[in-house]
């Protein structure tokens, strides 16, 4: 993919093709313009997605696109209901709603945003595991999550490069049967993250993280 293609494509806001300023700017993002997210740009952040390494090179994925309004509001209203019955999960967003530190205010808000109402986003991705064989063939374990990971960070990445905002979640989890069911999930699939995506309400990074000096050790842990 040439930067002149990705500058002729309807991009959204602030794209960029320099790979350090995409890393360093990709947050989460859970609010959305509601105008839909071109097929083309959708299609592209998925072939980025498949372009990840994975065991073997048996490239063990698909990607399930929601951008269907029914769909979309099928799964929204799916995660809603868990969101409104889970009592802890509803008590934890709202303390943290509460808290001094701003970065974490505007987390807790954004995560309600995103559990009470997901269909604002304009389309909803979600990797699965197909027919892993490599390096374990059990898709519950870590090293599963080892050969779609990446897939999935290629995703983010290709995303923000696009000026297009998503947050990666594994709500998917909260909804599994339905989701399951709205999808038509064949038994072989194993949906690994639910992540919207569209033109973004808000800002990129830069984001907050540990400094690199607290989490790197050169040759031992100590
Ligand atoms: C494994 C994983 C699960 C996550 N699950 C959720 C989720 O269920 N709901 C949500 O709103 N955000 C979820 N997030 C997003 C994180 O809260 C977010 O990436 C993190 O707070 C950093 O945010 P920032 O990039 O804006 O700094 C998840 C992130 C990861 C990596």
């Amino acid at each position: 993919m040439s930067n002149q293609t990705v500058r002729a494509l309807p991009v959204g806001r602030d794209p960029t093709n320099d790979i350090w300023q995409a890393m360093f700017t990709q947050r989460a993002i859970r609010y959305w313009q509601p105008e839909k997210v071109p097929r083309e740009l959708l299609e592209l952040v998925v072939e980025a997605a498949a372009k990840a390494p994975s065991g073997s090179n048996l490239q063990p994925w698909m990607f399930v696109v929601v951008d269907d309004d029914a769909q979309r509001n099928a799964i929204g209203a799916a995660l809603r209901r868990v969101y409104e019955a889970a009592e802890p999960l509803k008590n934890l967003i709202a303390a943290g709603e509460k808290s001094d530190d701003k970065t974490q205010r505007l987390m807790l808000k954004g995560a309600r945003a995103f559990f009470s109402q997901l269909e604002k986003a304009p389309a909803l991705i979600v990797p699965c595991l197909y027919h892993l064989a490599s390096p374990v063939t059990d898709t519950s374990t870590l090293l599963a999550g080892s050969s779609i990971y990446l897939a999935v960070q290629n995703l983010l990445l290709a995303a923000r490069a696009l000026g297009l905002g998503t947050v990666m979640t594994t709500a998917h989890n909260l909804i599994a049967p339905a989701l399951r069911d709205i999808l038509n999930l064949p038994g072989d699939a194993t949906p690994v993250a639910l992540i919207p995506i569209g033109f973004p309400d808000a800002n990129f990074g830069p984001t907050v993280r540990k400094d690199v000096t607290e989490i790197l050790r050169w040759n031992r842990w100590q």
